[in-house]
């Protein structure tokens, strides 16, 4: 095992600190000095610890080069942080150098791909299928623990920002709002992907009219209404719109897939209709190469100009008294179940992209908040993946801003998720 330097080694040593989420939102709005002081040993803390992890790692993950160029990175923290002065009334030079470090230079995710391509093709596939689970659990632990990691940076650096809607990033949020953004986003890398891309509807708000079925929900309906006041959620919008643009994306990326699958499929059938009526006229056999050198370029320029057919994603939401729910339905297509298990895997699609961490991801980002993503997919048709967001008994923001004055009613979330974040704290800090 290759050794760490002395600094990451003392540190590596030292106590982590669980953060209720209560306290972060608390110092993030009245003390970010305290704030400061306390996250400046915890993030040279927990980088070190995650150092020690990472070398400790088995099926030879530890020895890649991704694994080794993480620690490398995270050592480098370690060092950055030990040589920092602790954070006085003026933070801003702590500030930017947390900006540093939250820029990843060192991609980990796609780094971390790297080194589990790596081991899968030394394993071979057979022998990989064997430790996927394994490797996946392996990669769940350092992922939440990278979010953990994250989460208390961005927190710093978001606190910056007097705001009135919360403390840096736990924030009162539009659900509507969130997902509309990251449709935009999503069809936008679509687009650059395929050339075109679904329709996103956002239902739940009433700022839409469904494009189809459009009495599916009626006038009436809870969806088709504004959010009222006192409905307010707040939590961690830039986290749910990563899990939004995950979400949306594949879905956009499945729609259009399955319509050009369909329109191969219909040009195909066309071609060989044409093929078979020129051949009746003819009383001879046509060569169907002909017909498709006649044919294909004109149909085919036509048909990919225009994507009708083309199904629209549907992002619906709604306010529970317990849960803010999303459905994200696409018609794709869907996923067979023997592929199930597979996409939800890190690096699942096994190419030398590293993708294949939208999923496992999304719901690792839920999962940290006592949430969830779930999949239900009808093959030969299209997938819905359900997001469930852990909806504390929420005070709106004029009444978080009362915290100090009225503890009792200063809930910014629910112990039940307090609870849930201490297990996954200690899950961090084992
Ligand atoms: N809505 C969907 N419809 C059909 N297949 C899907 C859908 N969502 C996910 N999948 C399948 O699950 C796989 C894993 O999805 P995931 O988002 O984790 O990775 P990815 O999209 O391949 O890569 P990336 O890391 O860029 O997101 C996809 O490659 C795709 O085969
Ligand atoms: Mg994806």
């Amino acid at each position: 095992m290759r050794a760490l330097g002395r600094r990451v080694e003392d540190f590596a040593r030292k106590s982590c600190r669980a953060f209720p989420l209560e306290e972060l939102y608390r110092l993030g709005r009245d003390d970010r000095p305290q704030l400061a002081r306390l996250i400046h040993q915890e993030i040279a803390i927990r980088n070190a610890q995650l150092c020690k992890e990472l070398l400790l790692l088995p099926f030879g993950l530890a020895e890649t080069a991704g694994v080794r160029k993480v620690v490398e990175c995270f050592s480098s923290y370690v060092d950055w942080l030990s040589e920092f002065p602790a954070p006085s009334k003026d933070d801003a030079a702590f500030t930017e150098l947390l900006k540093q470090i939250l820029k990843d230079n060192a991609d980990i995710t796609r780094t971390v791909g790297g080194a589990v391509l790596e081991v899968r093709s030394a394993l071979g596939e057979a022998q990989y299928e064997e430790v996927r689970t394994e490797v996946d659990l392996i990669l769940d632990r350092f992922f939440i623990k990278r979010i953990g990691l994250r989460f208390l940076i961005q927190h710093h650096i978001e606190a910056a920002e007097a705001s009135s809607d919360g403390s840096g990033i736990i924030r009162s949020m539009e659900v509507g709002n969130v997902l509309r953004a990251a449709a935009a986003e999503a069809r936008s890398a679509v687009v650059e992907e395929f050339g075109l891309a679904p329709q996103v509807e956002v239902i739940g708000d009433g700022a839409e009219i469904p494009l189809v079925h459009t009495n599916t929900y009626a006038t009436g309906s809870s969806l088709s209404r504004p959010i009222p006041k006192q409905d307010c959620f707040t939590h961690v919008p830039s986290h749910v719109h990563f899990i939004c643009f995950q979400l949306l994306r594949n879905a956009c990326q499945a729609a259009v897939g399955n319509w050009k699958r369909r329109q191969c499929q219909e040009q195909r059938e066309l071609l060989l209709a044409v093929a078979s009526d020129a051949a009746a006229q003819q009383s001879q056999s046509v060569p169907l190469g002909r017909a498709t050198v006649a044919g294909f370029p004109i149909m085919s320029r036509k048909l990919m100009q225009l994507p009708e057919g083309l199904a629209p994603v549907r992002a619906i939401f709604a306010h529970g008294r317990e849960d803010v729910s999303i459905k994200v339905s696409d018609e794709g297509g869907g996923i067979p179940r023997s592929e199930l298990q597979q996409a939800w895997s890190y690096y699942g699609t096994g190419d030398d992209r590293a993708a294949g961490v939208g999923l496992p991801l999304s719901r690792l980002h839920a999962r940290y908040y006592g949430g969830d993503v779930v999949l239900k997919s009808m093959e030969g048709f299209g997938t819905d993946v359900y997001v469930f967001l852990d909806r504390p008994p929420m005070a709106p923001p004029r009444h978080l801003r009362d915290i100090s004055e009225t503890p009792s009613r200063a809930i910014t979330f629910s112990p039940r998720k307090i609870h849930r974040l201490s297990l996954n704290s200690r899950a961090l800090n084992p």
